[in-house]
């Protein structure tokens, strides 16, 4: 492969994996990495060409004075003049001079000295201005500097204020930044969260609406755009509603229409002498009503029916009964208690329509309704002769009936499977069909917990 093509891909990748994956905290990612490399850059640049400058001359200048101070003792060490150079500098350099007649500097390294490099630059500013052993204490005292100069009587101890050696307050600066950056960054806290909140609620609502429940107190909220697209998916759901309602509304005409020419020959069928003839325009006449019935059921699919509580073991045995009373045995296995938020005719009719199939095709009908990692399972399993993977599909379609069931004579309008599927979507799941342990079909509908 191209080696850039390789580098092209690797990016977004290495991207994918170590950025977070919600918008809230790219989003503070996008605002507070600048801020952070920002403050890290400033920082150093006051540190380099601030701090250290200041510091540096200060330094000098506390070096210089040290530098003349003992230079000044040595040229005349006489008592008198040492007098005079105390209090000269005790007056113009705010520098505190003492002999300690006969004393040696002190050996090792001054005490708690944690920064070694932080009196660096004043141990070098003396080294170069002076000949004489000396030792250096910045640590010791908050306030002061012990500066020990070897001479010929023992030692002069120089004591300077601190802050004639170093720049103060780089710390309050510091905090400024700081405390700056904090309060900004948690006042776009609080900005984000209010628009990624419109973001989500608009998520919410159209995750709502698409297993069927319907959101009414939904509103545009936050941003233009996020207002402009939520506009839109409401707009999209009236449309959406419209459709349902017109196909619903046409079908349950033409259904009702049919319904009253279709009662009218019934009665005269019942009414006309008993004859074969009779008994299969009898029989047409039933099929006719069957198939009116699964047609409206079709058409409502998605009727206004209001989600409730549902309980799904329930709604087993109830299936299992019915199909009992038409002559199938079926088993039902289902945990206590497995309940959820579904539209009861609705779920009712997809399992019903399940069973039916099952019924007509085995003798033998199970049903098991499960709760699984990601939501709930119900599972009907026959004996039957099943149905061919390749035509699962097929299956699914309105009005399709595989070629088996027809030579079979197995009566039906082909509407079972594709109403149930309705269902199931509706309620934000879907059937799946596949071969059962029992040697027929299995066919599981698979609803969000
Ligand atoms: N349990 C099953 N075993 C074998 N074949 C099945 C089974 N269930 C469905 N089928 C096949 O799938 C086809 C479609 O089923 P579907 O329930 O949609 O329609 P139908 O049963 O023919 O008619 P309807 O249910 O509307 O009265 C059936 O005609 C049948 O061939
Ligand atoms: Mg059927």
């Amino acid at each position: 492969m191209d080696i850039r093509k390789i580098r092209l891909n690797l990016w977004p990748r290495v991207f994918r994996r170590w950025a977070p994956s919600s918008l809230f905290a790219r989003s503070l990612l996008i605002i507070i990495l600048p801020v952070a490399v920002m403050q890290v850059a400033v920082t150093w640049a006051f540190f380099e060409a601030h701090w250290q400058t200041v510091t540096r001359q200060l330094s000098d200048g506390l070096a210089g004075d040290i530098a003349w101070d003992v230079s000044a003792y040595q040229a005349d060490p006489s008592a008198a003049n040492l007098a005079r150079l105390v209090d000269r500098a005790e007056r113009t350099q705010s520098l505190s001079i003492a002999l300690q007649p006969g004393k040696a500097l002190p050996t090792g390294r001054p005490r708690g000295r944690l920064l070694p490099a932080f009196d660096q630059g004043l141990r070098n500013a003396i080294d170069d201005r002076m000949t004489q052993d000396f030792w250096l204490d910045t640590t010791r005292y908050p306030a002061f500097i012990d500066v020990r100069v070897k001479v010929k009587e023992g030692v002069l101890r120089i004591i300077a204020p601190r802050d004639r050696a170093f720049a103060a307050r780089g710390h309050v600066f510091i905090m400024w930044l700081a405390g700056a950056t904090f309060l900004l960054t948690a006042v776009a806290v609080a900005f984000i969260r209010n628009q990624v909140r419109a973001i989500e609620r608009l998520a919410a609502a159209a995750e709502a609406f698409g297993k069927g429940v319907d959101a009414p107190h939904f509103k545009p909220h936050g941003a233009r755009e996020v207002r402009q697209a939520a506009v839109a998916f409401i707009a999209m759901k009236t449309r959406i509603q419209r459709h349902i309602e017109q196909r619903t509304a046409l079908l349950a005409s033409v259904s009702h229409d049919l319904r009253t020419p279709l009662t009218r020959l019934k009665l005269a069928a019942e009414l006309a002498p008993a004859s074969d003839r009779i008994d299969a325009i009898k029989e047409d006449l039933s099929e006719m009503e069957h198939m009116i019935d699964e047609f409206l059921a079709f058409a409502r699919g998605e009727g206004g029916e209001p989600v409730e509580a549902v309980d799904l073991g329930e709604l087993a045995h109830a299936a299992a009964a019915a199909a009992s009373r038409a002559g199938t045995a079926v088993d039902v296995s289902a945990a206590e208690g497995i309940s959820a938020q579904l539209r009861p005719n609705a779920i009712r009719r997809a399992l019903s329509n399940l069973v039916n199939n099952a019924a007509a095709h085995a003798g033998r009908v199970a049903i098991s309704v499960e709760r699984t990692g990601a939501g709930l399972t119900i599972c009907v399993d026959d004996n039957g002769p099943g149905i061919p993977e390749d035509q699962y599909d097929e299956a699914f379609k309105p009005f399709s009936r595989l070629d088996a069931a027809r030579n079979q004579n197995v009566k039906g309008v082909g509407l079972g499977l594709a109403i149930a599927r309705d269902v199931a979507r509706s309620h934000g799941g879907d059937i799946s069909l596949s071969r059962s342990p029992l040697g027929g079909l299995r066919a599981v509908i698979g609803l969000p917990g």
